[in-house]
């Protein structure tokens, strides 16, 4: 069974790994290989101790090893990875429910995000529309995502 904690700074080298490894292995199926370059590559254990002093982030272990993250800023999920040998465990969706809840618990009723092409299927599966498609610029390369909302209810 795996747990979820909050980020320490010292997740940061294990995070940024992890993010590398699901893009180029996961994300890779849906984006041009110049996009997974340059996507992939921004990636580093710098700026995921960054982040996460402006992002509220959970991890999640299986085993002490970290398997999955979540970033939530507002009520906005900023990014939800899972360790591409742990897909399809339910693990998404606890770190999902888990932001779902504190974003509803501060006073939040609904919940926005700029999914990838890749991760669509799993937010609508957990209740989320397509909003709209949108771009998610990264360089000089123009990613196709989209933004959905969900509405949130007291669980
Ligand atoms: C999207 C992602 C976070 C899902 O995490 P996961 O741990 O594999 O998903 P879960 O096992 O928690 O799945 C939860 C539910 O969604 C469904 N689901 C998951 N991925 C799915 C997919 N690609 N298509 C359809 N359904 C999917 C599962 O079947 C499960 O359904 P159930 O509750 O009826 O059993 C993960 O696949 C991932 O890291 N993808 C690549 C990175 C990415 O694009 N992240 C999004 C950035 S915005």
């Amino acid at each position: 069974m795996f747990q979820i904690r909050k980020f320490r700074s010292d997740d940061a080298v294990s995070l940024a790994r992890l993010h590398r490894g699901t893009i180029r292995s996961i994300n890779k199926k849906d984006y041009t290989p110049r996009e997974i370059t340059v996507w992939s590559g921004r990636s580093s254990a710098k700026r995921f101790r960054n982040l996460g002093e402006i992002n509220q982030r959970y991890v999640a272990l299986e085993s002490r090893k970290i398997v999955g993250f979540a970033d939530y800023k507002d009520h906005e999920l900023m990014g939800l990875y899972i360790h591409k040998n742990f897909l399809g465990k339910g693990i998404g969706k606890k770190l999902l429910m888990k932001i779902e809840r504190e974003v509803y618990a501060n006073g939040g009723r609904t919940l926005k995000c700029i999914s990838t092409i890749t991760a669509r299927p799993f937010y609508e599966k957990n209740g989320f529309k397509v909003v709209k498609k949108a771009i998610h610029q990264i360089k000089d390369q123009k990613l196709p995502v989209f933004e959905m909302r969900k509405k949130l209810i007291r669980k």
